[in-house]
């Protein structure tokens, strides 16, 4: 092992690099995984290792062992018939692309490691620089691309992914997430057989209602929770990406992730560079919780805007009044909610247009302007009320789009997405249109919206950034017409650069990222937004299996999850308050609905639930989170737990999600725990006539996680209470 120099001392020695008979072997390494590359000059770079963290004795002897030495970075041309992450036009016409290292090189920027492999290809002045990001304490390693281009004209780029990873054949299995508005993030396990898996997303904006942009590969059969090897991989890009799997005649699944190329080649001038979105890869022994883990930590310390700062408990008011606000009604529900010991009252859509009022959803996108036959007030009566009441507030906007009812449509027509010699293509309420963000003007009135709310009124505490169209044609009155392939794209470089201007202007204000619900759960919108919401479905059971999915990439803190209506708006299913609030609880806690609706019982289940949830906050926004038992696994119930990472705090969630009469369900072996702790156990959001057994009581974290707790199966409560639904919250706190 003398051999291997460790280069960099500061970041937990990262990266050690060797030479070797064969070239410069670079060892990326983290706490608990290695990736193993092979930068030998001359040569393409090759990725000889992705897993568990080697021991010296295994990376000295790496080479000799039966692994595959693919490229880490296979490109289009020459023997063309595998996939290939990129694939260019040169100048001259030649479809082929061969690369050579031209050298290796690491910077240390903002506490983390970049390794950047730089090639060139062999004939053509064409560079290529792959990155690897490395931080100390995480085991995620984000890679990404830089093309530049030094040939004589422009060149195109046909497919620019951001990462590749070849997936030693087996009893592989994928799980990924797919749905639709309203149930998101529905969960899909299958094994991988011969031929190409996609996963791809073209809408343009909104890029996790249908499908996901993450993934997880099981590499020893079919999934498990807390145990197998997992690789995990989540591409951090706000639009249209393409995800795929080929299992060829090799012994390999050869996985690629990066934006979707489809109708969106690129043209690179001379003396351009084009960079990919980071694919962020991680790797766990233990199961899928333990790949999620992962991703929960580093997104929330190194990804997530404000990360580690709890969320406010909020009631926004679209399912209590929608477009209906007024001055009374918004005082009303902000009377209610600092009443129930909430700290956000958040006006959503209906509050705005001067000339055209927003009072259905057909006018006014753009005319960001208090309605004052609404809000004679305007915001600043709505502030003071919220002052009065103790809490924040927060407004709703939705700035990259416009109606065709809509003063500014009347004005500027050509700031957005349409395609030259077709009608208009318009989206919700008949009228909707989506601004061009590819064009600059666009990105400076969409930063000026934001920019005068906040300057306007600088105690506004969270914004709801709303969503509710795809691109509807491919046009850009922007773009020249030889660059319409680069709409895709640029719509997400104007976006992002939009971002970077409000955030270095207004780093504090809460965003919530929303497209028609779910729409903008991805790790390409968290740097800026502090939070998404999760779906337009609130029904509690439907949530239980949406945000269980949800919960493989995105940390409980970024999860928006409210307490909604009975019957349910969307399913018209009843359930019971304390169902309802238990599984509001797992996530970001909100509310989204009219207290006034609420009987005292009701509204004081929710009261308790917002005390309770103050005390297990930290634990369930910053917590580990173990999931048990998975709802699509139709058990009868599903469960998970959040346990603290010193392990002496945790909160263990029970939901049962169906009944029949005596049904046995299978006890729930807990996780996470320390086995030589103790700890007390404290029921929260109680509401039988009788505390539970175990209330009070202690058991060591051996027990409990072979054992678990008897859940019973209804509440003890007043005959003419019972239901078909029951769940549980227990908080387990160590006593020393
Ligand atoms: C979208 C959002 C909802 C709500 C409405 C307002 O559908 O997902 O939560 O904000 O818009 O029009």
């Amino acid at each position: 092992m003398n051999r291997i120099t460790t280069l960099i001392a500061t970041a937990a020695a990262a990266i050690a690099l060797t030479g070797s008979a064969s070239g410069e072997i670079i060892n990326l390494s983290t706490p608990g995984t290695s990736m193993v590359l092979d930068a030998t000059e001359g040569q393409p770079l090759r990725i000889l290792y992705y897993g568990d963290k080697l021991s010296a004795v295994d990376l000295e002897n790496l080479e000799a062992s039966p692994l595959a030495h693919h490229e880490a970075y296979p490109v289009y041309g020459i023997y063309p018939q595998g996939e290939a992450a990129l694939s260019v036009t040169h100048a001259d016409g030649n479809r082929t692309t061969q690369t050579e290292v031209t050298g290796v090189s690491t910077e240390e920027k903002d506490g983390a490691t970049v390794t950047t492999i730089a090639m060139r290809d062999k004939a053509y002045p064409m560079e290529l620089k792959v990155n690897y990001k490395v931080r100390p304490g995480y085991d995620v390693i984000e890679t990404w691309v830089d093309i530049t281009n030094n040939e004589k004209g422009a060149i195109t780029l046909n497919r620019f992914m951001s990462g590749y990873l070849p997936i030693r054949y087996g009893d592989v299995w994928l799980s990924s997430l797919y749905g639709s508005w309203a149930n998101e993030c529905e969960l899909t396990e299958e094994p991988l057989t011969h031929g190409v898996k996609m996963i791809k997303n073209k809408d343009g904006l909104r890029n996790s209602h249908t499908a996901h942009g993450e993934v997880m590969f099981s590499l020893d059969g079919k999934p498990q929770e807390n145990n197998g090897r997992v690789i995990g991989a989540a591409l951090c890009y706000p639009g249209n990406y393409k995800l795929m799997v080929d299992t060829d005649d090799s012994d390999t699944h050869h996985f690629f992730a990066g934006i979707n190329e489809e109708n969106s080649e690129y043209h690179l001038k001379k003396g351009e560079t084009f960079t990919t979105p980071e694919l962020a890869l991680t790797y766990s022994n233990e199961g899928l919780s333990g790949a999620s883990r992962n991703f929960h930590k580093w997104g929330r310390d190194t990804r997530l805007h404000a990360g580690n700062k709890e969320r406010k408990i909020l009631l926004n008011s679209w399912e209590g009044v929608y477009f209906d606000i007024n001055e009374d009604v918004m005082a009303g529900m902000m009377e209610d909610i600092a009443s129930m010991g909430g700290e956000l009252f958040v006006m959503d859509d209906g509050w705005f247009g001067d000339k055209y009022p927003r009072n259905v959803d057909n006018s006014s996108l753009g005319d960001w302007v208090v309605d004052t036959r609404k809000l004679p007030h305007g915001i600043n009566g709505l502030l003071e009320t919220a002052k009065k009441n103790g809490i924040k507030f927060g407004i709703w906007i939705e700035p990259e789009m416009t109606n065709t009812t809509s003063e500014l449509y009347e004005k500027h027509p050509e700031y957005t997405i349409k395609a030259p010699n077709r009608d208009v293509v318009k989206g919700r309420g008949g009228t909707q249109l989506v601004l061009d963000m590819a064009n600059p003007k666009v990105q400076d009135l969409v930063f000026t919206i934001v920019d005068t709310l906040m300057t306007k009124y600088p105690e506004i505490d969270y914004i709801k950034w709303d969503a509710n169209a795809p691109v509807m044609e491919h046009g850009s009155q922007y773009l020249t017409s030889d660059n319409q392939s680069h709409l895709y794209i640029d719509y997400h470089k104007g976006f992002v650069k939009t971002l970077d201007r409000i955030r270095a202007a207004h780093p504090d204000v809460t965003i919530q990222a929303c497209a028609s619900g779910g729409g903008r759960a991805n790790w390409g919108v968290l740097p800026w937004f502090d939070e998404f919401w999760t779906s337009d479905n609130n029904d509690a059971l439907q949530r239980v299996y949406m945000q269980w999915g949800t919960s493989y990439f995105f940390p409980a803190i970024a999860m928006a999850s409210h307490i909604s209506a009975s019957p349910n708006h969307q399913t018209f299913r009843r359930i019971p308050t304390k169902f309802r609030a238990d599984v509001a609880m797992s996530g970001r806690l909100g509310l989204e609905m009219q207290p006034k609706d609420m009987n005292d019982e009701d509204r004081a289940i929710c009261a308790q639930a917002i005390e309770d949830y103050k005390k297990i906050r930290p634990i369930v926004q910053m917590g580990d989170l173990y999931r048990l038992q998975s709802p699509f696994d139709k058990k009868g119930a599903a469960s998970l737990m959040y346990v603290t990472p010193e392990k002496d705090d945790a909160v263990f969630f029970w939901w049962k999600t169906e009944t029949f009469m005596n049904q046995q369900l299978a006890r729930v072996p807990m996780a996470g725990l320390d086995p030589d702790k103790t700890y007390m156990v404290t029921e929260l959001n109680c509401i039988d006539n009788d505390p539970l057994p175990y209330e009070g009581k202690t058991y060591s974290g051996k027990f409990l996680m072979a054992n678990g707790l008897e859940m019973p199966l209804t509440y003890k409560v007043d005959y003419h209470k019972n239901t078909d639904f029951a769940s549980r919250v227990l908080r387990l706190t160590e006593v020393k």
